[in-house]
């Protein structure tokens, strides 16, 4: 099959490229792309690790087709925040040790930002972030400082300014 010519918006940047029909978003993320934050795992939308924000919403990027991403605002982990400007929630998950090998984390903390914006302000239960993350499988941590983390950081965003991070 022959490549075709697709230009995307990743982090508020454009990139020209050249990919097959078939290729999905996370296939196109890390391997032309090499922005390896976006993680790989089942392929089969069951465990969340390839999570990023397409338009501001979570999607699992492994059964997104790249071309399904045309003209559309696509946020991975790299361009949340950066180690002198981390994100509220890259902040709090630090700070409440809710990060342990690490594999979940991006797509952890991308499926929390979507949840968030959602919240426009409200702090949620943690019934309602158990809730909101159920779609993202952590082998490691058990959750409980996860969502205590991102109940940190609700706390926090409601008083956090916009231009504290690149991609707010
Ligand atoms: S790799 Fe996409 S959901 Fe598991
Ligand atoms: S921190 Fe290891 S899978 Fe979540």
């Amino acid at each position: 099959m022959s490549r075709q010519p697709l230009d995307l918006t990743i982090n508020g940047e454009s990139y020209q490229l050249m990919v097959e029909p078939h290729w999905s978003l996370l296939q196109v993320l890390r391997r032309e792309l090499g922005m390896t934050g976006t993680k790989e795992n089942c392929l089969e939308a069951e465990c969340g690790v390839c999570t990023v924000l397409l338009d501001g919403k979570a999607v699992n990027s492994c059964i997104l087709l790249a071309e399904q991403a045309r003209g559309r605002s696509i946020v991975t982990i790299e361009g949340l925040g950066d180690p002198e400007h981390l994100h509220p929630l890259q902040r709090a998950f630090i700070d409440h040790g809710a990060v342990q090998c690490g594999y979940c984390i991006p797509g952890m903390i991308l499926t929390a930002k979507s949840f968030l914006d959602e919240c426009r302000g409200h702090v949620p239960s943690e019934a309602e972030v158990r809730e909101a993350l159920s779609g993202t499988l952590c082998r490691c941590t058990g959750y409980q400082k996860i969502v205590e983390a991102v109940i940190a950081a609700a706390r926090q965003l409601n008083s956090w300014p916009e231009e504290a991070g690149r991609a707010s």
